[in-house]
């Protein structure tokens, strides 16, 4: 047990790390999994190598919050100790039952080869536990890979998402054929032991890159949501960056045949700092979203940094007119302090704002008026700064973090910009010392991007290119005292 000189020392090492986005401190992170809700809390499980700041044999990292916020640390929940996982324990979800917490995952048999890869069939696989401790199924793998349809390939079949929907456990799953494209397979079970093919729900026509990981499905407001996250998008597709987007697509899912009528398709986050979302429902009924705030083939941390990985904040999702709106839980307000209101501040040329400043922040802005480019710079320092930047001639909105100093490897798309058609009326940052959530118009679209600029660079400059007419709100985001 650590003892709490302990804990502030390496609390004041480790400063580097975010403050109420959830890391890990030390060791890699990469997909939320297993989001759910036991004995008053909100567990969130995550893909985790303990032993390095590098992705290898993947465990299930836990940790718990009250408050969305701020996270305990628990027990590894699953190490790749079985031979049908002994590659790493990817990435899946988790359900009460009356047999306790369950949770559900990819288990990868084989070994890692030179490169870091695995090649051993992907399986479906489960344990139970009491929220700390869980015990693997005797049962393993609960979907071996002779399950999949023919033709299907046994090495990409992943990522379950599994809830309860009339008695019955239903899940979606990636998988694949020798085509590459990705495809949503429906499976359904009594009681998460034997399990049933219904078939594929949902398949990539060729139009959105290859594989799609990490699916989920839920329905929100009375319409279906699936999330897909995707691997190889190529550019060209207006409104959606290429890489590895995240796409939500709406419409009516249909278990029985299955299919999946879509309405609309809609890019999930501008940023490319954003992927394998997953969601869960809180006892009033929101349903919650958390990604992993980095994506596989972006990664920009400084590679002597001894933690690697940020979750996204909770973010409660709806709908309106069929489209996907984030907005950040609400729990953050209860660690508001500092509050600062600036009515009607007029910006021509560069200003700092009284009160305006800091590297742990809920920020508001509602834009009354704007002739010409507006930016706004975080981390502003001798050496440092990035910035966000909307120019309402061309609807773009820019992140720059070319000048995010301290020794970050930019080179994953220092600059990226992203089209807001309807124009910005209002901003809501959230910024969290390495990160910035970006929640436009009311969480109708939201931008997310990560830096690693020197901690103590806290300054925040505003500048219009012509007049910029403001309203201003700032909360800083306070931990709890240890
Ligand atoms: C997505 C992903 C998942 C997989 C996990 C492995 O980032 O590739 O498909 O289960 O990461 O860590």
């Amino acid at each position: 047990m650590l003892n709490k000189a302990n804990q502030q020392q390496l609390k004041a090492v480790r400063s580097d790390r975010p403050l109420y986005h959830f890391s890990v401190p030390v060791g890699w992170l990469n997909d939320p999994n297993g989001l759910s809700f036991r004995d008053g809390k909100v567990h969130l499980f995550y893909q985790y190598y303990p032993y390095g700041p590098y992705w290898s044999y993947m465990h299930w990292g836990h940790a718990v919050s009250r408050d969305l916020t701020f996270w305990e640390d628990l027990p590894v929940a699953l190490a790749p100790d079985m031979p049908y996982d002994a590659a790493g324990c990817f990435s899946g979800s988790a359900v009460n039952t009356d047999r306790g917490h369950a949770l559900i995952y990819t288990g990868v048999s084989g070994e890692l080869d030179e490169d870091g890869l695995p090649h051993g069939p992907q399986q479906q696989c489960l344990a139970f536990g009491d929220g700390i401790t869980y015990a693997k199924s005797d049962q393993n793998p609960v979907i071996p890979s002779p399950q999949l349809p023919d033709g299907f390939l046994p090495q990409d079949f992943r990522d379950p998402k599994v809830w309860l929907e009339d008695g019955t456990y239903r899940m979606v799953v990636a998988a694949t054929r020798p085509d590459g494209l990705g495809r949503v397979l429906a499976f359904e079970s009594p009681d998460l032991i034997s399990w049933e093919r219904r078939g594929v729900l949902l398949e990539n026509d060729g139009s959105f890159g290859t594989m799609w990981e990490c699916p989920d499905l839920f329905m929100l407001d009375g319409t279906d949501v699936a999330l897909v996250s995707v691997i190889a998008m190529p550019p060209g597709r207006d409104g959606i960056h290429p890489g590895n987007p995240v796409l939500a697509f709406t419409g009516a899912a249909d278990f029985s045949l299955p299919g999946f009528t879509a309405g609309s398709i809609q890019q999930v986050d501008e940023g490319t700092d954003f992927y394998a979302p997953q969601t869960m429902v809180m006892p009033d009924g929101r349903r919650i979203m958390i990604a992993w705030m980095q994506n596989g083939f972006n990664r920009i941390a400084p590679p002597d940094q001894d933690w690697q990985g940020m979750m996204t904040y909770p973010r409660e999702l709806s709908l309106e007119e069929g489209r996907l709106v984030q907005n950040p839980a609400r729990e953050i307000e209860s660690s508001w302090s500092d509050a600062v209101h600036l009515d009607d501040i007029v910006i021509e040329g560069e200003k700092e704002l009284p009160g305006i400043s800091g590297r742990a922040l809920d920020l508001k802005i509602e834009l009354r008026e704007l002739q010409g480019a507006l930016r706004i710079t975080f981390a502003a320092g001798p050496a440092s700064g990035v910035t966000l930047a909307f120019d309402p001639g061309s609807s773009c909105m820019t992140f720059d973090r070319t000048r995010a100093g301290g020794g970050s490897v930019s080179d994953a798309l220092p600059v990226q910009s992203f089209r807001v058609p309807e124009g910005v009326r209002s901003l809501r940052i959230l910024v969290d010392r390495n990160s910035l959530e970006v929640f436009i118009n009311d969480g109708h679209r939201t931008f997310t991007g990560i830096f690693y600029a020197p901690n103590d660079a806290d300054g925040i400059i505003f500048s219009a290119d012509g007049r910029a007419r403001l309203a201003v709100e700032k909360h800083a985001v306070t931990a709890p005292a240890v």
